[in-house]
């Protein structure tokens, strides 16, 4: 939102509504409490999003709330806590279904504890911008900037002058469009007009009943909703047909936010190609009405109206004044459908207008009308097929010689922008059989309201140890409320320091090419700019080896990916730093041999060494033993980590003493610490690394942010000034990499019961230009290969491939749900070849048994494993519900649904002992309040309220004793990386360690004072000279022997299970979770709500891992998908319609604090169970076409993949692409 823009407006901010000084607002505490915030970065906005809606609705609805958070994305909770406290606002709250129990006694949050909404509290709209606005003396507004002139005039006939005078300068209007043009692209626009307070455009006239409602271009596309749904309540059905499907298209355009700005004029000027509404107005024969100096004129907002890619028959100087909308017509059924890659807030793949008018009382088509958006480069009109219906009767023989123009006329080449080619083609006959049901079947609605996500948590704690004692409580996040105000402060939020200067980074345009030439000179002149640093200023070392490989911090000869880091620009601000790298000239030589997929490297043996084996049994062996045998391979996408703070930091030099001081956002500072000493060339000790708090992190801050880190130090050194350096989403998503893409393919020995008696499986990663962690995910995928099965004879190879691709690197369970989803989906084949449940193969012939032994030796014990896989059964109601879904199955041709059920046995811990270690200080102050600082990240799973639980029940004291003020490693030297499910079980215990020694140096003073308090004591003791600061310290012995093939990588396992359904729509592969049991062993849980938190939120990461996030990558190497409009993660609309997560009771694991497990990563594979529905529901799809046995899916399987492998006769009609034509527009990956 440009700042001219908000001339008139009062903004109200998250810190405009409340703080944790004075007084709250119920919004705010209410996400707080309820645990809907974890690394809270996302929160004010969620806050601010609900505080509108009771603005404008102080009782509202779960729709409403449901509908007022679908723009606002959340990457940590899987936004169920957050609904669930939102939802106490709803007049009626179902019982049950925001007290979420423990036991039985405690409750999560309670709702008597909630403070009371109160309208009458909240800021009024400052009176003297009501004076301003409704003021006769307004006049044209002017901004003059560096770069551009604003203009807001007030009159029409300015507005038309204006337009006549600057005929290039766009009409800003919500600014949804040019905005993001301007943002993204780089477009200048010299002049801006913003007609916003022109009168005319906002206004909207019912012409007349039997005409039909104009409505002005300025209007918002709320604002269009609610004119048409007072016109759908008060005309007659046969006259709101057209009404009626544009609101259906309106509600899932953009997020509420856009709704509110984006405006109907400027959806119909931007002609964008996939346009949600200009299909439908076409096929609705509206018409606009335009505005030039020369006068009015009306046009048909029809075929002719556009002409190209963003191009209309509109000219420059041309104004839409208004759109009129008629009524629809007796005889005549008008639909839209659209299908998107998510429900809400997502630009569909393919959206269509269909209009069809009989010749009265009969099925004779009279006149039709279709138009599709996504199918080329503007809207289309299948004109043809439309004229084929024409004249006919509405029945099977007209739709069937419709399909054949229809494929005929709307055709895509290989390489058409967006790919999905085939999909996309399928997808206008789908819909257009869909307009035929619904034409058929006289406008029934086929689209079914869904219930809401309902909410049933069954914890069980043990007996708490004294009435203060917080372990085993659901204490909300220690900076939930903070989160919720905006208070709490991220790397970004830290105060501009004197002389600040901004870091832009300059990445390479080419995957494998030598540099010739960086050419400094036109960036160096550009205004405000200071430097630009390349590899030369490295004072130090300018390569990193986080795994024993080099990795260049800048690089100076070769580029091996699109976006590496080549150099930086130093400015006085962002906005001159990035025009200035974009200034920036490379040039470079192409290099050949480029590789992009694993089976390239394979070719090439283009590897990462060492490549690992792991190996149990004899397989060529069982191979002949077995009754049948299958080879199969799936091909496992990669995920971009999204997490909602990009990386960040801040670097302040201190020259004098060699100094240097490194905020940032990472879950590693030591790694930090290190690599920018080593870079600047200095001992760590002049390098300390601050960590206040991380908004989500994932696994990619760990190497990605160290080396940002080296750069941006690096540019603080050379010019002696603090630098700042803020990626921006599409920086981030293109420069950082993600989880690794993996192809896994096996051959599987099994016998007519369904035990595996072999299998040979081989992993082949794609790990990207540079090493990074790469080995390391590698080995763990070996050493989780068996998940929770016991196979004989089971090996396991596994490789890291180099590629020309972004380097990946560390993600949220490290490569094991790469791993295990090839494993399940081998046993899924294994079921699909038998004919059988695949629980049936999993359970009973499969699952670990008794005392077992992995493949790598390690004894242990899964009688819980067994717990959860009986108890989630019996939970789910799995025996019932799979018949159900049989049945339903049967009586539904286009819609499917599928269940599956799939276990997780998880090694916790680094599988190197080296990392088992943490430490801790713990300092008591002389007023008894206690300071504690360890070398654990707060990044939202809530590590810092775990251990102030720990030293609380250790101490003996309450919570409101214990801070935490920040990670730095001048505090806790030598930190591990905050990850691998591990971060409560070594920091916790360190900080157990060093409150036990207090407490020993404090019991003399105890006994001799019985009677006296944690401050009487503390007191007493500094008098008597005893130190009430100590170090804590925890190491655990870890090894695995790969040479023996054997050791103990992993401290313990966490086990869970987890059962899901779906609801596939075979026509355009969109599907909706149903229904999610989990049930988790999570030992004794120090903190449920923070737990469940963990694994709804985890949940949810890996239901997009599995099923919606697809990074695509042109060609020639380049990240397509750079921002949310591209990429899709999870939003509230994905939320399994019931979710119910269950704690195993009664579980002990020795090897961690309190009892407790980690549990951060495990739940991630869960996600897959969906994976598995569809590919339950896509069985009984291909059934229906006579298809039986395995079949290929990938993950994610997108409604794109879905629908494809449904194999319905839509997607048998579209012709095979020429191969080698032209190239496609997205590589198949991995
Ligand atoms: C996050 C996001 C999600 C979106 N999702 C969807 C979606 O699902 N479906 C969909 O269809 N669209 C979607 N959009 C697009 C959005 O609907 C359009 O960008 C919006 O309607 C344009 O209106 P605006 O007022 O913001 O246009 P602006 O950006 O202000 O202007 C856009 C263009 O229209 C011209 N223009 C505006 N008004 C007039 C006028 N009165 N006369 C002449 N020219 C004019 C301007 O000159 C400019 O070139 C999405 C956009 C965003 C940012
Ligand atoms: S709490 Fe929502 S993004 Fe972290």
């Amino acid at each position: 939102m440009p700042i001219c823009q908000l001339h008139g407006a009062a903004v109200t901010t998250v810190e405009g509504i409340g703080n944790t000084k004075t007084r709250l607002h119920p919004v705010q505490e209410r996400i707080a409490k309820a645990h809907g915030s974890q690394c809270g970065f996302c929160t004010p906005g969620m806050v601010m999003s609900m505080y509108t809606l009771l603005r404008n609705k102080p009782k509202p609805s779960m729709e409403d709330i449901t509908e007022a958070l679908g723009g606002n994305l959340c990457r940590c909770t899987g936004y169920q806590e957050i609904i669930d406290g939102y939802r106490t606002f709803c007049e009626v709250c179902h019982h049950g279904t925001f007290t979420t129990r423990i036991q039985g006694k405690v409750e999560l949050f309670r709702k008597e504890d909630l403070l009371p909404l109160d309208p009458t509290q909240d800021l009024i709209f400052p009176p003297e911008l009501i004076r301003m606005a409704e003021s006769p003396e307004q006049t044209t507004q002017k901004f003059h900037g560096e770069r551009m002139t604003w203009i807001s005039p007030i009159t029409l006939d300015e507005l038309v002058q204006l337009k006549t005078q600057y005929p290039q300068a766009p009409v800003v209007m919500g600014n949804t469009n040019v905005g993001l043009d301007i943002k993204f692209k780089g477009v200048l626009h010299p002049i801006i007009i913003s007609p916003t307070r022109v009168r005319e455009l906002g206004v909207c006239v019912c012409v007349c009943v039997v005409l039909g409602v104009c409505i002005g271009a300025g209007c918002s596309l709320s604002t269009v909703q609610s004119v048409l749904e007072r016109c759908v309540c008060s005309l007659p059905a046969e006259h709101t047909q057209t009404y009626a499907a544009l609101l259906g298209q309106l509600r899932h355009v953009g997020g509420q936010q856009i709704r509110n700005v984006a405006t109907l004029g400027g959806n119909v000027a931007s002609a964008y190609p996939n346009s949600d509404l200009n299909p439908i107005l076409a096929a609705g024969r509206c018409s606009l009405l335009l505005q030039t100096k020369e006068g009015k004129r009306r046009v048909p907002l029809d075929k002719d109206f556009f002409v190209g890619f963003r191009k209309t028959t509109l000219r420059p100087d041309e104004l839409v004044l208004s759109v009129f909308i008629p009524i629809s017509r007796k005889g005549e059924v008008v639909r839209a459908f659209r299908h998107a890659p998510r429900k809400t807030n997502a630009l569909p793949t393919v959206t269509t207008g269909m209009r069809v008018w009989f010749h009265d009382g009969s099925d004779v088509v009279r006149e039709m009308s279709v138009y599709y958006g996504g199918v080329g480069a503007c809207t289309f009109c299948a004109e043809r097929t439309s004229q084929q219906v024409t004249g006919r009767p509405w029945n099977e023989a007209t739709l069937n010689e419709a399909y054949r123009v229809l494929v005929d006329e709307v055709t895509l080449g290989v390489s058409a922008p967006g790919g999905q080619v085939v999909f996309r083609r399928s997808l206008t006959l789908s819909l257009f059989f869909r307009f035929y049901l619904h034409v058929l079947q006289y406008l029934k609605d086929m689209t079914r309201a869904h219930g809401l996500p309902h909410l049933c948590i069954d914890v069980h704690v043990k007996k708490v140890r004294s009435a203060q004692d917080p372990v085993g409580q659901p204490v909300p996040h220690s900076s939930a409320l903070t989160h919720a105000t905006g208070e709490a402060v991220y790397c970004d939020d830290i105060p501009h320091m004197n002389r600040e200067v901004f870091l832009s980074l300059v990445t390479s345009t080419k995957a494998h090419a030598k540099i010739i030439h960086i050419d400094v000179s036109r960036a160096l002149d550009m205004p405000g700019v200071v430097d630009v640093i390349t590899a030369k200023d490295i004072p130090g070392q300018k390569f990193q080896s986080f795994t024993g490989i080099n990795e260049e911090v800048l690089v100076e000869e070769e580029v091996t990916c699109v976006g590496q880091i080549i150099c930086a620009v130093v400015a006085d601000t962002k906005q001159h730093g990035k025009l200035a790298a974009a200034a920036l000239k490379v040039t470079y030589e192409d290099l050949p041999d480029r590789i992009f997929t694993t089976e390239e490297a394979v070719e090439q043996c283009s590897f990462y060494a060492p490549q690992r084996t792991l190996q149990r049994g004899d397989i060529h062996m069982a191979f002949q033993e077995a009754e049948h045998i299958y080879e199969g391979e799936i091909r496992v996408g990669g995920q971009e980590h999204f997490y909602m703070e990009t990386q960040s930091m801040l670097v302040i030099p201190a020259r004098e003493q060699k100094e240097v001081k490194v905020y940032l956002s990472t879950q590693h500072p030591t790694c930090a610490q290190m690599s920018v000493a080593e870079t600047l060339g200095i001992p760590a000790n002049r390098v300390s690394c601050h960590v206040k708090r991380v908004g989500g992190a994932f696994g990619g801050k760990i190497t990605k942010a160290s080396i940002l880190a080296c750069i941006t130090a690096v540019a603080a050194w050379k010019t002696e000034r603090p630098v700042r350096c803020v990626l921006e989403r599409g920086e981030d998503m293109l420069i950082t990499g993600g989880r690794h893409p993996v192809l896994g393919k096996y051959k599987v020995g099994f016998m007519n019961d369904g035990k595996i008696i072999a299998a040979d499986v081989h992993y082949f990663v794609n790990a990207g230009n540079t090493p990074d962690e790469s080995v390391l995910v590698v080995e763990k995928m070996l050493v989780q290969l068996d998940n929770a099965y016991n196979i004989p004879n089971l090996r396991g190879q596994s490789v890291a491939c180099k590629t020309n691709l972004p380097s990946s690197t560390a993600f949220r369970g490290f490569g094991v749900p790469q791993s295990m989803v090839v494993i399940e989906n081998m046993i899924h084949d294994v079921a699909m070849t038998l004919g059988r449940p695949a629980e049936e193969v999993r359970d009973r012939m499969n699952l670990y048994k008794g005392l077992s032994r992995t493949h790598y030796k390690m004894e242990f014990d899964p009688e819980n494993l067994h717990c959860c896989w009986v108890e989630c059964k019996k939970r789910s109601e799995l025996g019932r519900r799979r018949p159900a879904v049989a049945e339903f199955n049967r009586r539904n041709r286009w819609k499917k649904r599928g269940i599956a059920m799939v276990p997780i046995k998880y090694g916790v811990g680094f599988g190197h002992s080296f990392l088992q270690q943490a430490a801790a200080l713990v300092h008591i102050y002389k007023d008894g309040s206690v300071l504690v600082s360890h070398g654990g990240i707060e990044m939202g799973q809530g590590l810092h309220t775990k251990v102030q639980q720990v030293v609380s029940r250790e101490l003996n004291i309450p919570l409101s004793l214990i801070h935490i003020s920040e990670t730095c490693t001048s505090a806790v030297p030598n930190t591990n990386p905050t990850a691998a499910s591990f971060g409560t079980d070594a920091n916790g215990m360190a900080v157990w360690d060093a409150c036990q020694t207090l407490y020993k140096r404090l019991e003399p003073v105890r006994k001799k004072d019985p009677s006296g308090t944690w401050k009487s004591w503390i007191a007493t003791a500094f008098q008597e000279r005893i130190s009430l600061s100590a170090t804590g310290f925890y190491r655990f012995y870890l090894s695995m022997d790969w040479q023996k093939q054997e050791g103990r990588p992993y401290t313990y396992f966490t086990y869970a299970v987890c059962c899901s359904e779906v609801e596939l729509d075979c026509l355009t592969g969109e599907y909706r979770t149903v229904r999610a049991d989990i049930v988790v062993d999570i030992g004794k849980s120090i903190n449920p709500a923070i737990d469940i938190g963990q694994i709804k939120g985890a949940f949810m990461q890996g239901l997009g891992l599995y099923t919606m996030e697809e990074l695509k990558f042109s060609p020639s190497g380049s990240l397509h998908t750079r921002g949310p409009g591209q990429y899709k993660i999870p939003a509230v609309c994905d939320v399994p319609l019931q979710f119910n997560v269950y704690l195993l009771p009664g579980s002990q694991n020795p090897f961690a604090i309190y009892s407790s497990k980690g549990i951060g990563e495990p739940i991630v594979f869960l996600g897959s169970s969906v994976f598995f529905a569809m590919k339950e529901a896509i069985t009984a799809a291909r059934t229906d076409v006579g298809l039986s046995g395995p079949f290929p899916l990938r993950t994610p399987a997108t409604p794109e993949h879905a629908c494809l492998a449904c194999n319905t006769h839509f997607n048998q009609m579209i012709p095979k692409m020429e191969a080698g034509t032209s190239p496609p527009w997205a590589m198949e990956l991995p």
